[in-house]
């Protein structure tokens, strides 16, 4: 039995709502498993600003350094859209990853069968995708500098920098390597070696890395605009994919509605092991429908379920969860994103009480 410190970061938007039903599931499997787990609440995002002026408050830097994992729902909305880029809610998000150096985001796409026909593809070309986008996501062009408006320039200019160094590409083609191995032994690293430098630079590196330390490992290599051609065509092609920060962030949302929702996408961000993991859904705070009590929880109870098997070892307690879910999806529970139209539609609380049900 163990004892675990989680911070919530309960967020904004849709955030709060959904946090709720994951700490249901939580208190579940606390009472099930006879572990622990002793939740501190900290705050980020819009709510943070409101509250503090900052997006990322150092009182939540300090919580950091005192919990084993994070789990995030949400963040942003129009409230805060207008703010100067560096102090929207987003740019607390991307200083969140960076200080936990969580530079590796694992964000599976894996379609429910009984959900292949809520996709907007045919149920032939998704039924079986199981995949999983490695997304570098502290470097490239998120991060680069230099950044921002040229003053010197003849009419107004502004620019970002797509930067890689070898060590930040190695770590993050050798985790997708150890992913790959522990799935298919298949990875297509993703990048625009046809015209970007840093992707060539990019491709070299992952020969490298998968030749010399991982033999085994069956390396293909697609452009960034074929790849997302081909993940619409026949995703069932890819098994593990590895992008940089800017091309897995597009490609992890198209991956997100093969499965017929955004909705249904957990994500971990993990560093080398030596501080906690960042767990949250891909999807955003769903502004137009906050307070509303309709939104899905299942992405963010999914990510409490990679926090348990990724940061606390607790793989059996997160299969549960996971089977539950799957469970609940097969007995026609549907939330509003994932309902046919005329299925009777389970509000966030709903959703989350057949779970927490199914799971006892
Ligand atoms: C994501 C989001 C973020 C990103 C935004 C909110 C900064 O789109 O997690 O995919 O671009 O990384
Ligand atoms: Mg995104």
């Amino acid at each position: 039995m163990s004892s675990k410190k989680i911070l919530i970061l309960s967020g904004d938007g849709i955030g709060p709502e959904i946090t709720i039903e994951a700490l249901k599931v939580l208190k579940l499997i606390e009472k099930k498993s006879g572990n622990k787990f002793e939740l501190i609440e900290g705050l980020m995002g819009g709510i943070a600003i409101d509250k503090t002026g900052d997006p990322l408050p150092d009182s939540t830097i300090k919580q950091l350094k005192e919990v084993d994992a994070v789990l995030l729902s949400a963040i942003g909305g129009p409230k805060w859209e207008n703010l100067p880029q560096a102090q929207k809610p987003e740019r607390g998000l991307l200083r969140l990853r960076k200080e936990l150096d969580a530079f590796a985001n694992l964000r599976p796409a894996k379609v429910f069968s009984c959900l292949a026909d809520s996709s907007t593809l045919k149920r032939e070309v998704i039924e079986g995708v199981d995949l999983l986008v490695v997304r570098e996501l502290t470097s490239g062009i998120y991060f680069g500098t230099p950044r921002g408006f040229d003053s010197q320039a003849k009419e107004k200019t502004c620019f970002n920098t797509a930067l890689y160094t070898e060590s930040e590409v190695r770590r993050i083609i050798k985790c997708a390597c150890e992913q790959a191995m522990i799935r298919s032994k298949r990875l297509c690293s993703v990048d625009k070696a046809n015209v970007l430098e840093v992707s060539q630079f990019w491709r070299d590196i992952a020969i490298s890395v998968a030749t010399n330390d991982f033999p085994e490992i069956e390396l293909s290599h697609l452009y960034v605009d074929n790849a997302a051609m081909q993940l619409i065509r026949n995703p069932k092609q890819f098994d593990v994919l590895v992008s940089s920060n800017l091309f897995g962030d597009i490609l992890s949302d198209e991956a997100s509605m093969l499965t017929g929702s955004i909705g249904l996408l957990p994500s971990a961000s993990l560093g080398d092991g030596s501080k906690p993991g960042l767990y949250e859904p891909v999807h955003g705070s769903a502004p137009d429908i906050a307070g509303q009590n309709k939104a899905n929880p299942i992405a963010m109870i999914l990510s409490l379920a990679m926090m348990l098997e990724i940061s606390f070892q607790m793989k059996s307690e997160a299969k549960l969860i996971e089977k539950s879910i799957e469970q609940v999806l097969e007995q026609g529970y549907r939330t509003g994103d994932i309902a046919k139209p005329g299925e009777k539609i389970l509000t966030t609380t709903e959703m989350g009480d057949v779970i927490c049900k199914t799971l006892e």
